[in-house]
């Protein structure tokens, strides 16, 4: 059965950075861009249909967010996840890197040591790099397939390192995991213990893949996580609306809440999107039902690399995502270096992926590929990788 996901949407003229700047960034031309986390559906009506009608009104001033918001929002959390905010908790950010990089700067001082789990998203990488504090490491474990986390390293590097904050990512870009309780308490007591802020950037917590599992809100688990904890969410990836750079973040702790508003102040980042909060709002207030429709047609996707990769192409692993529309491949098997492998990927099959080591230790062989398209785009893709691997002999 045709799905709405199957329209080809011609995004090129609508300075996507996916589809619009290859060149400029240094790959060919008509190279298949399936890099960086947007996708390539429109999205739901509601979010639609609720801008125009704020475009309409032709008026773009400094805006706030009132009781609607919050009950869209609010909603949301309680009915996906079981998750009771309160409206005091919300901080509003232009994005997420912006709140766990300024979360950065508030709670640690120039040299203070701060965790993340890699391969993980580079800008969690950056964000410790150039403001001067320290990177430590507790890199993940591939074990038959499947990434697990290394509780002793973790627990042994904040104490040695005397680490101040952790960025954990959940679910993990880009191995795709979805922690599951058990992982996330074992984490949690131990940053409970040695008095480490745990700064959870949850942003895909809707694109679960796993139909018996549900996101676990880290901050939720405990109520002495609550105590610790910066919970930075957002309808971006979810609703495809990442250009609008409206994100929700909630600190129960009052203390901790001005020390990161604070923080914003001296960075002079204020105010938020108007037309952010308006598809924010819509989104959770009317998307579910787009949602759940998104989520059958990535598992489709997901199952057609799988089932492609396991026919045609056993040499490339796909490492099983519990969540997100980024697929985590090993191309070790080719036996590339990371300049090798990148430029087979580009200019010998067509792809542009987000190269493995951008992401930090344990990156190096792999490569993040975007799913968020049609399955028509996604056959391409896959066949041109297919064909490029023959043609190595
Ligand atoms: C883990 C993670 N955090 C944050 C972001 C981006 O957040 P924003 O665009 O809201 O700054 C992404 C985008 O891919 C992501 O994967």
């Amino acid at each position: 059965m045709a799905s709405r996901f199957d329209e080809i949407i011609d995004r090129h003229g609508t300075n996507s950075i996916k589809w619009d700047f290859a060149k400029e960034r240094g790959k060919p031309a008509d190279v298949l861009p399936m890099w960086v986390a947007d996708m390539d559906f429109r999205s739901p009506q509601p979010v639609i249909d609720a801008l125009a009608a704020a475009v309409g009104h032709g008026i773009f001033g400094y805006s706030d967010t009132g009781a609607e918001y919050f009950d869209a929002l609010s909603g949301w959390m309680r009915r996906r996840f079981g998750w009771e905010i309160d409206r005091s908790w919300v901080v509003k950010t232009s994005g997420v890197v912006s709140a766990f990089t300024a979360a950065v700067r508030a709670y640690t001082k120039t040299g203070d040591a701060v965790l993340i789990q890699p391969p993980v998203y580079p800008p969690m990488h950056s964000a410790v790099k150039f403001n001067d504090r320290r990177l430590v490491y507790n890199e993940l474990l591939l074990r038959d397939g499947r990434y697990e986390i290394d509780f002793d390293d973790f627990e042994r590097k904040i104490v040695d390192e005397h680490v101040k904050v952790f960025i954990l990512c959940n679910p993990h870009n880009p191995v795709g995991r979805a922690w599951t309780r058990d992982e996330l308490l074992r984490m949690g007591d131990i940053c409970l213990a040695h008095g480490v802020i745990v700064v959870s950037d949850e942003i895909h917590q809707d694109l679960m893949l796993d139909t018996t599992r549900r996101h676990e809100v880290f901050a939720a688990l405990r109520p002495e996580y609550a105590d610790i904890t910066v919970t930075c969410t957002a309808p971006s990836k979810t609703f495809n609306i990442a250009g609008l750079f409206t994100s929700n973040v909630f600190i129960k702790h009052g203390p901790m809440r001005a020390v990161l508003e604070e923080e914003m102040q001296r960075a002079g980042m204020h105010g938020g999107n108007q037309l952010g909060y308006v598809a924010c709002a819509a989104a959770y207030a009317g998307g579910e039902a787009w949602l759940e429709e998104l989520l059958e047609y990535l598992r489709g996707n997901v199952a057609y690399v799988r089932d492609f990769l396991a026919e045609h192409l056993p040499q490339v692993r796909l490492v099983e995502p519990e969540a997100t529309y980024l697929l985590w491949l090993d191309f070790r098997a080719l036996g590339l270096d990371d300049k090798a492998l990148q430029a087979f990927l580009t200019d010998d099959a067509g792809l542009w992926l987000n190269a493995g080591e951008t992401f930090g230790p344990g990156g190096s062989g792999f490569a993040r590929m975007n799913v968020g398209c049609p399955r028509s785009v996604l056959e391409q893709a896959m066949g041109q990788l297919r064909d490029a691997v023959i043609a190595r002999g």
